[in-house]
């Protein structure tokens, strides 16, 4: 299977081509929409596979903290149901509408908020999809670079996360995030045993 690890301080980070919901992580994060109420893509795979207790609690998100909808760049988190993963964190990523719309800022703090609510919480190990690819029109070069360099930035800073996934649906997709990971994670360890 295809995947690459990079150290970052105390904390790797690993690519791996993959179904998100497949991941034994603490938390897996969803690109969900404002309603919380499920759709289609990830979000749609994970609320399929995690069963009803996950929308039950995104439906009592919406009744208290989020009345009016989780707003672009916010994250919240539920159980994982029946996933593998103990915590979904649900967050919302920008629809892709040119890039002179705040685009790259939101999608930042999407990750952002998921990273600072897994620590929050006190969990080691997350995965990410590649958040507004999909559905939500993001060109994925341009997002594939705000996400890892969100990520690492983060990550120079707050050194309580043991693991960060990016896990890739497609061949495609991970070789894009591969060749961006290694600009801005550096060498990773698998290119190391190659160049020795
Ligand atoms: N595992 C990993 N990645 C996946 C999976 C999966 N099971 N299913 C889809 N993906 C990938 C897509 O290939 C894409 O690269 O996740 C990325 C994000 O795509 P979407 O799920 O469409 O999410 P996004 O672009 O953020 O759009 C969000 O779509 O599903 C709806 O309710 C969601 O309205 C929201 C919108």
């Amino acid at each position: 299977m295809n995947t690459k690890e990079f150290p970052i301080g105390k904390t790797r980070i690993c690519l791996i081509q993959g179904d998100l919901t497949d991941m034994e992580t603490d938390a897996i994060v969803n690109a969900a929409n404002p309603s919380l109420m499920g759709g289609g893509g990830v979000d749609g795979a994970i609320h399929r596979k995690g069963g009803p207790k996950i929308l039950e609690e995104c439906k009592h998100i919406r009744a208290t903290e989020w009345r009016n909808g989780l707003p672009t760049g916010k994250a919240v988190i539920t159980s994982g149901g029946n996933l593998k993963a103990r915590h979904v964190i649900h967050t919302v990523g920008p629809v892709w509408q040119g890039g002179n719309r705040g685009e790259p800022e939101l999608l930042a703090e999407a990750y952002k908020n998921s990273l600072r609510l897994a620590v929050s919480e006190k969990l080691k190990t997350i995965a990410f999809p590649s958040i507004s690819t999909g559905a939500y029109g993001y060109p994925i070069r341009e997002a594939s670079r705000i996400a890892t360099e969100t990520v690492k930035d983060f990550l120079e800073k707050v050194d309580k996360l043991e693991t960060v996934v990016f896990v890739l649906f497609s061949a495609h997709d991970f070789e894009i995030y591969r060749k961006v990971a290694k600009e801005v994670f550096g060498f990773s360890i698998s290119d190391e045993d190659s160049a020795a």
